[in-house]
């Protein structure tokens, strides 16, 4: 069985068909009235009026139909034609079974699962990463898992940031401090030596103060564009560097990156395509849609209504601006969109199997450059139109509403927002007295880490992917209301129950549901194969929270409604106990999904 909500759409959808009516009309959802149904259909107002026929007639025959399926208890018409059903209770107990022992935890795999490139995290070389790259990282994280729960074929990749005028920065910088060093020497072919010649803080010092000496100084701005020409053309001492910052940058990144769970497959970046830009380039030029303007090399993406120039008090200014992509810029050196574009090719030509879809999980604020670099690309055959898709995300703003800033004014560093979040999480776990007094320290740590893992990507994840939100470590990280602290605390008393049952020697046995509150929450239980395929559809895993938080709630309300391990009908204690390891085995795989840890006990 597929979930009930599926089975009825497709039972209702051919009931709409054997009237003559579009399947569409079919639609079947949990009904928002559950004294009166735990189904609903209303379709049957839309298809009669588009045939000019009684919608309650209409609604009264596909009732019908309905009544005839084993699993549908009662299908009545309400209204003006809405179609109210109830399941019975054999089918919600089997429903249950099957949350309980399917691997998918009553979850279905996709239709059409594909073999998917997630590009995400993006950090760059030798910046540390800042609270903006908390959303890439948590959200392209919680896709790659959602998508291969599904059954798709995924590979993450980072794509770091390694290619830019920052590799210049550094190279100079850390010529001013240490020029003696071999790299420098014009003769340097290698080796590549294993010990590198700086640190994270070096990195992390030498950047800013390279880029704002920049600023000030033309000519200092000067020797990093030319170092990352020189970088960029191969100088061997300059690759040994870049491949020392990488090294070095990498080992901290990850750090960072397991703090919140987040992992990749591939550690690949913008420098790992270089050699392939010289063959990307010939081939635009070839297929005529490169053009020469003033040394430089671009590509015209712009289609028709875009650029359109309008005269206004004597100035000319284009609507719907498309501007054309640098693919060379007049000294030789490439950009952003050139490397987006020979990654592109790189993963068609060398990934396997050939991927069918990237999503390019990035700020909002670069929509304008994926949509250059996908035209480009889609123009020049590296792949199917429509393949490349931006999952673009809104901001983390501070409570002024504006992107988040330390006191300071300056850009808040992950490092230091999981730092706050531990620390935050500890002082949130002491006052709520939540773990037993004789947990060893270690465990206590432990537990802190995983409060503040769920406090960070739930409040995150349960936005929609689109919007804004404000970062309230306080409330995050609090176990009341919709956080995930609150979820964690749920799950943990799931585990509680089965594990004190066991230790009683309670046994689970056979689902039978009769309570109001057994019925709740396996229809709950049932919309979970629903939620994940809207949140893989849709690339939002705000709803797959919002399942979660929900079958949340209806286990508490179960269980503040009957007794579980406490009812003393062995029959019935042991089909509740059956259903509390139904609700915990999806609850588990949820919040697996979305990176969430679940500890022993708290
Ligand atoms: N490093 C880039 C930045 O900091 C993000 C990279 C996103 N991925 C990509 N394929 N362009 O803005």
């Amino acid at each position: 069985m597929a979930s009930l909500t599926k089975d009825l759409t497709a039972a209702a959808s051919a009931a709409f068909e054997a009237l003559g009516f579009e399947a569409r009309w079919g639609d079947v959802r949990r009904s928002d009235k559950p004294e009166f149904a735990d189904f609903q259909c209303n379709g049957a107002m839309g298809a009669a009026k588009s045939a000019g026929k009684n919608p309650r007639e209409v609604a009264g025959d596909v009732a019908a139909t309905l009544k005839a399926y084993p699993f549908v208890l009662s299908a009545e018409v309400a209204g003006p034609g809405f179609i109210n059903i109830r399941v019975s209770d054999e089918a919600l107990a089997e429903r249950a079974i099957n949350v309980l022992t399917s691997e998918l935890a009553g979850g279905e795999p996709a239709a059409d699962p594909k073999v998917t490139v997630i590009d995400f995290g993006g950090p760059n070389v030798a910046k540390p990463m800042h609270v903006g790259h908390l959303r890439s990282a948590v959200i392209g994280d919680t896709l790659v898992r959602l998508l291969r729960f599904l059954g798709d074929h995924v590979t993450g990749d980072t794509h770091l940031g390694d290619w830019g005028l920052q590799m210049g920065h550094l190279v100079t910088e850390l010529y001013d401090e240490q020029p003696d060093l071999i790299y420098f020497d014009a003769s340097y072919e290698g080796p590549y030596p294993e010990e590198p010649p700086v640190t994270i803080e070096d990195l992390a010092r030498m950047y800013p103060a390279a880029s704002a000496k920049a600023k000030e100084d033309p000519a200092r701005l000067e020797r990093s564009q030319k170092a990352v020409a020189e970088l960029q053309a191969g100088r061997p001492g300059y690759r040994a560097l870049l491949k020392h910052f990488i090294d070095v940058s990498v080992a901290a990144l990850k750090v960072d990156y397991e703090f919140l769970n987040v992992h990749f497959d591939l550690w690949k970046g913008e420098s790992d395509v270089d050699h392939l830009i010289p063959g990307l380039i010939e081939k635009f030029k070839a297929a005529d849609l490169a053009r020469e303007d003033d040394g430089a090399w671009i590509v015209d993406i712009a289609r028709e209504g875009e650029n359109v120039p309008v005269e206004k008090d004597g100035k000319v200014n284009l609507k719907n601006p498309m501007p054309p992509i640098m693919l060379v810029n007049s000294r030789g050196g490439t950009g952003y969109h050139t490397t987006d574009l020979a990654t592109i090719e790189d993963r068609m030509e060398n990934l396997e199997p050939t991927p069918e879809l990237m999503l390019y999980v990035v700020d909002q604020r670069q929509a304008l450059h994926f949509t250059q670099v996908f035209r480009a690309a889609e123009k020049l055959g590296l792949i199917d139109e429509g393949h490349l898709e931006h999952i673009g995300f809104g901001t983390v703003n501070g409570p002024d509403g504006k992107p988040f800033k330390t006191r300071e004014g300056g850009m808040l560093r992950l490092a230091d927002l999981n730092a706050m979040a531990l620390e935050e999480a500890q002082r949130k776990i002491t006052e709520a007295g939540k773990l037993p007094d004789d947990m060893p320290e270690d465990e206590r740590l432990d537990v802190a880490k995983k409060v503040a893992l769920a406090a960070l990507r739930f409040s995150d994840l349960q936005n929609t992917r689109t919007g804004n939100y404000v970062f309230d470590l306080d409330r995050f990280t609090s176990f009341e209301g919709k956080t995930g602290p609150y979820l964690l605390y749920a799950a943990v008393r799931v585990k509680s129950l089965l594990r004190r049952a066991q230790e009683e020697g309670l046994e689970q046995g056979e689902i039978v549901i009769g309570h109001d509150a057994e019925r709740a929450l396996v229809l709950q239980l049932d919309g979970f194969a629903l939620a994940l395929l809207q949140a893989r559809e849709k690339r939002m895993p705000h709803i797959l929270c919002e399942h979660v938080y929900n079958l949340a709630q209806a286990f508490s309300a179960f269980y503040a409604a009957v007794p579980i391990a406490s009812e003393t009908d062995p029959a019935l204690r042991a089909s509740r106990l059956s259903l509390s390891a139904a609700v915990l085995n999806q609850l588990e795989a949820g919040l697996g999904i979305l990176g969430i840890k679940i500890p022993e006990r708290m």
